[in-house]
């Protein structure tokens, strides 16, 4: 059998990570991973044929390895691509390999460092301890330039206000502050601080271990009656996080016979819960009723009990859930409904009950789950439920078995934040004032805000440089909000969040914006001078540039 001789150089301009020539065909590597590789632009081979390759990734010492065609790609504009799976390669060919592709990852100065971790465990760089060597070292170089966003922490915590830390510098700088879910800013109210305080002095700081071993004190008692009564349901169950309270409830749910139906852009929580269930999940469009018909109709006859799982107002888009249509479809098919409270819960509804409550659909939803560390400004989260679910998860819930409780001062926390929302609903209409302002003010600037309506306010920026970027330039000059991207979002997504709370003035918003719409401008993301000519109702595309 005769070997193709192959050529290879990086180039690392293009996506594609190599550029392949041979002396008789030429051929571009569209991807290049430890284990293979793709081919492009070069005669088709049969399926099984073994080539010979010199990927020469410098010119003087090209790398030798051996592959097979293994398969046969379809690629854009009609062109098939060869994919090649490389055979006994050898340690120094593997080792060549690899840094070839590290290489080509840094000069392609990719940023989203989750992104990349995934991308390399795709190309086979799966040494972890390089792996994580390389992670660490793009992190230090974006801190050091500013775009490192998780390196950044405030001085002494924070409301709409902060002292901000660069972790890699040690530089400070005062912002004000839009990445924090404290919507009534209750973090500062004087009797949820004096309450955590008494509790300190008299409870001590931490619980010892979890529910089940006798971690709960007569505080903690208190809190589940009062959200009860809140939300409108008979039972409710602590959890001592928010996100363990999705894990803990969405793992233990499901039996073997069953099947949860989960909104795509539920927070991860549901869907680690979900995986660790063991059990079969599938997902459906966004806030799409028509597709959560068509997939409870497909598979509902075929399982015995179906979870449909969905947030009332969406993190990562702050907009809100049609609940009143989804809990409509329980007259057509037999589930569950399971509704994440996290973002409307302390401030939609009667007393900050929730939005299931303010669409009067409580009844019909079977399971709310909320955390305490948003409008309440502490830490915990609950499953709001019948007696009877509550115990199952009780005695069926790792999450709730097997982690510490929430600590006494976190529990008085949450107990006055619940009094001070009951007694003074001008923080939530403070809250609400100031998100209809801040969006008012966008709009006039020419931001598409999509669907959102919720305080959580999504700029979407879809181009990730100029995401990092607009949020380096917000941030010297005193604005601090983070990039959201993978994994918290889709891989290639990016926003920039405006999280509004209660204690935000208008005069922080005016200069946000004003400051936003200089830089968006600026970047190109979005366009003119005048508002009234580059806003255009017939472009549904949010920011194209
Ligand atoms: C929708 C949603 N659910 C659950 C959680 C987890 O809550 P916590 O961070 O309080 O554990 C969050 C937090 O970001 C969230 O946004």
């Amino acid at each position: 059998m005769s070997l193709l001789r192959t050529h290879a150089r990086v180039s690392v301009g293009a996506p594609s990570l190599v550029h392949v020539e041979t002396a008789t065909h030429a051929y571009e590597v569209a991807n290049l991973s430890v284990g293979g590789a793709l081919l492009t632009a070069g005669p088709i081979l049969p399926e099984e044929t073994e080539v010979g390759l010199e990927i020469l990734v410098t010119p003087a010492e090209p790398i030798r390895v051996r592959g097979r065609v293994c398969r046969h790609h379809g690629l854009p504009a009609g062109q098939v691509g060869l994919g090649i799976e490389f055979i006994g390669v050898t340690a120094d060919a593997e080792a060549r390999i690899t840094s070839a592709v590290l290489d080509a990852f840094r000069a392609l100065g990719a940023r989203v460092l989750g992104q990349v971790r995934s991308e390399m465990q795709r190309r086979g760089v799966t040494d972890v301890a390089l792996v994580a060597e390389e992670l660490h070292r793009m992190k230090d170089e974006q801190a050091r330039t500013q775009l490192f966003a998780h390196d950044l922490f405030t001085e002494q915590g924070s409301n709409a206000v902060a002292t901000i830390v660069s972790g890699a510098t040690g530089e400070k700088r005062e912002c004000i502050v839009w990445s924090l879910n404290l919507y009534l800013g209750l973090n500062r109210e004087p009797r949820v601080i004096a309450r955590a305080q008494e509790a300190l002095a008299r409870f001590g700081t931490g619980c010892g271990t979890s529910a089940p071993s006798g971690g709960l004190s007569s505080l903690h008692h208190q809190i589940e009656p009062e959200v009860a009564r809140m939300v409108g349901k008979p039972a409710v169950l602590l959890f001592s996080t928010g996100y363990s309270a999705n894990l803990g409830a969405l793992s233990a749910l499901p039996g073997p016979k069953d099947l949860l139906l989960i909104d795509r852009e539920a927070h991860a929580s549901m869907f680690d819960g979900a995986r660790l269930s063991g059990r079969k999940w599938v997902t459906f469009r966004h806030n799409d009723v028509e597709d959560l018909t068509a997939k409870l109709a497909q598979y509902g006859p075929n399982h015995e009990n179906v979870f449909v799982a969905v947030e009332s107002a969406y993190s990562m888009s702050g907009d809100l859930a049609p609940l009143r249509e989804i809990a409509a479809l329980k007259k057509d098919f037999r589930f569950f409904l399971y509704v994440d409270e996290a973002h409307t819960f302390g401030f939609y509804g009667e007393n900050g009950g929730g939005y299931c409550r303010e669409q009067g659909v409580t009844d019909q939803v079977d399971f709310i789950m909320s955390t305490f560390s948003k409008a309440t400004a502490s830490i915990g989260g609950f499953i709001a439920c019948e007696a009877k679910y509550r115990t199952l998860l009780q005695i069926s819930s790792s999450a709730y078995i097997f982690q510490a409780c929430l600590t006494p001062p976190d529990a008085a926390a949450i107990l006055a934040s619940l009094e001070e929302i009951r007694d003074n609903p001008s923080h939530a209409a403070l809250l609400h004032d100031n998100n209809r302002y801040m969006r008012a003010r966008l709009v006039q600037e020419g931001f598409d805000l999509g669907t959102s309506q919720s305080p959580v306010i999504p700029v979407f920026v879809p181009d990730l440089e100029k995401l990092y970027r607009l949020c380096a330039n917000l941030y010297l000059e005193g604005i601090f909000s983070v990039p959201i991207v993978y994994p918290a979002v889709g891989v290639n997504e990016g926003r920039i969040r405006f999280i509004v709370n209660a204690h935000h003035t208008r005069g922080q918003i005016d200069r946000t914006v004003a400051a936003l719409a200089g830089h968006a401008r600026a970047l190109g993301v979005i366009q003119g001078a005048n508002p009234a000519q580059r806003h255009s109702p017939s472009a549904p595309q949010r920011f194209a540039p």
